[in-house]
């Protein structure tokens, strides 16, 4: 089975108290999870070494950072590196959420820097896409996610892309309450795994967990993650209540 991920985006919230209370909040309650099913706890990069401490001894609970530089190393003040994230520990990186897209102009280009030089470290690019709602209403969203894909993604190997996990959050429903029904998720998932099935192959797209994010609650997950071409969520606001968090948790297939 593919790997079944509830993947927490912190975004720029928390305090260290606060982020501290939150994960042991989480890790005190035991969850029985299988080997396929995966909790990632997306921090901002002063949080990092404090969320590896934390789940360290946690079987299937892993650490992500929001972003990294395209950059290898060198005069790039305020940046962040792949391998710096390396040398912590960190395992996941988000990288082109819609956020960082609009608000710092990261483009499909340089999306793709970012992909090689995160899988260069060893670390696994939870990789966003999504489109806007002017999008959605001309219809034209199954092409405009598909250029994303193609464009930052589609120069990676068989083998290389396997080692991405795709985050499709339509941003429209980021951050407002509007979530995609499950029947829309499912049909653009449907519909990025044929892409992927075209390009490299069946057995390849099979094996790439796909997120659904924009929305996700404690209420509406099992719904969501119960579709079949849904692997989880990447889930902003109701990651920073445990109790809504933990039950997203326990809606992974
Ligand atoms: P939301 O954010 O769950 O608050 O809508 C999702 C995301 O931006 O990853």
């Amino acid at each position: 089975m593919r790997n079944q991920i509830a993947a927490a985006n912190w975004k720029m919230n928390l305090t260290i108290t606060q982020a501290e209370e939150l994960l042991n909040n989480l890790l005190q309650q035991p969850k029985q999870l299988s080997g396929h099913q995966k909790v990632v706890f997306a921090v901002p990069f002063p949080y990092l070494s404090l969320a590896k401490n934390k789940v360290s001894g946690h079987a299937n609970y892993f650490v992500a950072a929001q972003n990294c530089s395209n950059k290898k190393s060198g005069a790039y003040t305020g940046e962040t590196s792949a391998e710096m994230l390396q040398s912590l520990g960190v395992e996941y990186v988000v990288l082109g959420h819609s956020e960082r897209r609009e608000y710092f102009s990261e483009s499909n280009v340089v999306l793709a820097e970012k992909v090689n030089i995160a899988l260069d470290y060893s670390l696994t690019p939870i990789f966003c896409c999504g489109e806007p709602l002017n999008i959605r209403e001309a219809g034209t969203q199954n092409s405009y996610v598909e250029v994303q894909l193609k464009e930052s993604l589609f120069h990676l190997s068989a083998e290389q892309i396997q080692k991405i996990v795709i985050a499709y959050e339509p941003i429209w429903a980021i951050g407002t309450g509007k979530t995609a029904t499950a029947d829309q998720a499912q049909e653009m998932h449907a519909h990025l795994r044929k892409v992927l099935a075209d390009q490299y192959g069946k057995e390849v797209a099979d094996a790439i967990s796909i997120l659904y994010g924009g929305s996700v609650k404690g209420s509406n997950a099992k719904d969501i993650f119960s579709k079949p071409d849904v692997d989880g969520g990447l889930v902003g606001g109701a990651s920073l209540i445990a109790g809504d968090f933990a039950q997203i948790i326990d809606a992974l297939k």
